[in-house]
């Protein structure tokens, strides 16, 4: 017999989404779905997770540990949203004002619009600022179900604001439940004072920015913006090659608009992921399924930017491409932050099944960030991240389309969201 100190029992729909990683083809289509579902934890860890019996017969639980009644409820992972620009300051309703009146995202960057008002209002911001953001952000994240999150730097675009975001992520994550792990993104645009000198602020990135980011140890990835007019596919592998020996692990924002072979140079290079992928071709498409590199969908940026073209999903899935799921929240592209809302755009704009959005919300996106062994599926050893969704099955996480299911998030083992609500850590 186990002991546990938290179970949650009796789930009329548990998915576990437990099975070898990553989910390729057709497994990414097994959720490992146990009717009348039962999970039990200690100190935070899975102890167990499957039937009632086999509960029965191998867990005892503590004098005094907390019961969650799941019945009626879908238990799953907690998601792990693998694509964010957290940390930013300000907004850009006025110019998505503009994008309504028939302004493309290019034409506003273009006019120094875009990410440069962001790189503004984020320089201007304090420390203090940008963590109160984020906190308010990852309050909204975690109410949606979000457990882990993956964050960006890149409105700083110097070494001191660059390092300002990545501080605000290291003190938001010691104040708040869901993880953060954190990216440098130097390399999101052309600082604006080198426009006409963009050779200059490669140099400085790859001389001075990215090995002092590297040594202060804030951050785990490396992601750039490989796009034609942002950096090309020979800078982008300039700035890799540096912040590989700087210690990153490598994250592409690749074949966004345009392609320029991004998603072949993220496999050629062994980045974890290669992000966005709208424009992929069909060489791109090949070389990410023969290679480990995640693809991460962010289907939120066709929505948002109003797109007829949508990332290929289900030929990434159909050639054996990893494919994750994640919201790219950020101001100017995609500025939403709810992964129940991303897994039904997977599903209603991407063309992937229900089972398929949700293993690229969890199980595949914990391993584009490399969390796989920790979170993103309930399996023994892992952490107690779970949610308990209040919808009839697994189907209606999809069908009952523009909702939040999520009523209880547990983040650790620890409840940190009840009926809806969030509450202090028990
Ligand atoms: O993932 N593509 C570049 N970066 C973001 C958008 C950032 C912004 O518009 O502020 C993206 O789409
Ligand atoms: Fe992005």
């Amino acid at each position: 017999m186990r002991s546990a100190d938290l179970v949650v029992a009796g789930c009329r729909e548990l998915l576990t989404c437990a099975g070898p990683l990553p989910k390729r083809g057709r497994a990414l289509g097994e959720v490992g779905l146990v009717e009348n579902g039962w999970v039990a934890s200690s100190k935070g860890v899975i102890v167990y997770a499957g039937n009632e019996d086999g509960f029965l017969a191998a867990i005892g639980p503590e004098p005094g540990a907390v019961t969650i009644d799941g019945r009626g409820m879908v238990g799953l992972p907690g998601f792990v949203d693998a694509h964010t620009h957290l940390p930013f300051a300000g907004d850009r309703a006025r110019e998505f004002g503009l994008r309504i009146q028939g302004w493309t995202y290019q034409q506003l960057a273009e006019r120094g619009m875009g990410i440069q008002t962001t790189v503004k209002a984020t320089r201007a911001a304090s420390l203090d600022d940008l963590v109160a953001l984020s906190l308010k952000r990852l309050d909204r994240m975690l109410l949606a179900g979000t457990t882990t999150v993956e964050a960006k730097s890149g409105y700083g675009l110097n070494l001191e604001d660059e390092v300002k975001q990545l501080e605000a992520l290291r003190d938001a994550a010691a104040l708040h439940p869901v993880e953060i792990i954190p990216t440098f993104m130097g390399a999101h645009e052309i600082a604006p004072e080198y426009k006409d000198k963009r050779e200059d602020y490669i140099r400085l990135l790859v001389e001075t920015i990215v090995p002092e980011v590297g040594r202060l140890g804030l951050a785990e990835f490396f992601d750039i913006f490989c796009e034609p007019g942002v950096f090309s596919a020979e800078e982008t592998r300039r700035l890799i090659e540096a912040a590989k020996a700087a210690g990153f692990k490598i994250k592409i924002h690749a074949d966004e608009f345009v392609s320029q072979g991004g998603a072949e140079l993220a496999a050629e290079v062994g980045a974890a992921s290669a992000e966005h992928l709208i424009a992929i071709t069909d060489e791109g498409i090949a070389r990410l399924a023969a290679s480990d590199t995640a693809a991460i969908l962010l289907p939120g940026v066709s929505f948002f930017l109003m797109m007829a073209k949508r990332a290929p999903a289900r030929r990434l899935i159909d050639a054996g491409a990893i494919v994750a799921l994640a919201t790219d929240f950020n101001p100017g592209s995609s500025h939403l932050y709810a992964m129940p809302f991303v897994l039904q755009l997977g599903v209603f704009t991407l063309g992937l099944k229900v089972e398929e959005a949700i293993n690229a919300c969890t199980a595949n996106a914990a391993y584009a960030i490399g969390r796989h062994a920790m979170v993103g599926s309930l399996e023994v050893g892992k952490k107690m991240d779970l949610l308990l969704c209040d919808v009839p099955d697994h189907v209606s996480l999809a069908y009952e389309a523009g909702r939040n299911p999520v009523r209880t998030v547990i983040k650790g083992g620890k409840v940190v969201v009840e009926d809806g609500r969030r509450v202090a850590a028990r």
